[in-house]
């Protein structure tokens, strides 16, 4: 784990035992998730999935109170799961936001409209691949990206890859550089559904003896 992931996710999970401290912590979110509402169009009809949430998932938060839209959150700490999940019973947001334990990199990103990447999340590029492939038609994903001089500090990513798909990217901030945004537009998402498509046609492959 990197650095700065590992001293986010102790922070949170310190904090997220004082939900008083909720207003507080979310100030430092609150910013940036307005820039990534307005840049992924969030409304209330969308059904978005944060990863990487967190014991204390202000992003998820933020968005719900922002958009009203649905938010499901998932970390890969259990620990992290459970306290996020007392955080938001006692904030009164059980029926806007619901946390579950999975991975990332293995979650099943259909029926999201929105997906929304943390910072911290590792490994970022298997998640990211993960996410992309299955990714519904339309669908926004929205990467956290860390500043050039940052970049040590943070999980490993290959943003110049991502550059290369149809993307936006939104304002500058102090940490957290920017916030990188890939949509799943007609064109790869028939692609990716001729690749499944082969896929399935492969035949067995078969072996001759003798
Ligand atoms: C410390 S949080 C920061 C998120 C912040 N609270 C927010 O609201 O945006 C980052 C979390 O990502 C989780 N994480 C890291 N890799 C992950 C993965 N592959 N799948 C799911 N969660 C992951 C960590 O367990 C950690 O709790």
């Amino acid at each position: 784990m990197s650095i700065m992931a590992t001293l986010t996710a102790k922070c949170e999970k310190f904090m997220s035992s004082y939900p008083m401290a909720v207003k507080v912590y979310n100030l430092y979110y609150k910013k940036i998730v307005h820039t990534e509402v307005k840049l992924a169009k969030i409304t209330a009809n969308d059904k978005v999935l944060c990863i990487g949430g967190g014991s204390f998932p202000s992003t998820a938060l933020e968005i719900a109170n922002m958009t009203g839209a649905y938010v499901n959150v998932i970390d890969n700490d259990l620990i992290a799961v459970r306290k996020a999940q007392n955080l938001i019973e006692k904030v009164g947001y059980n029926n806007k936001i619901n946390v579950n334990h999975a991975n990332g990199a293995k979650i099943d990103s259909i029926g999201y409209s929105v997906i929304h990447i943390a910072q911290q999340v590792v490994p970022k590029n298997d998640v990211i691949e993960n996410i992309w492939k299955n990714a519904d038609l339309n669908a926004r994903i929205l990467i956290r990206t860390p500043s050039n001089k940052l970049e040590k500090l943070y999980p490993a990513f290959n943003k110049n890859k991502w550059l290369n798909k149809r993307n936006k990217i939104s304002e500058n901030y102090k940490f957290i550089n920017s916030t990188l945004m890939l949509e799943k537009l007609e064109e790869e998402h028939n692609n990716q559904k001729n690749r499944n498509n082969m896929k399935s046609y492969n035949p067995k492959p078969s072996y001759i003896f003798g």
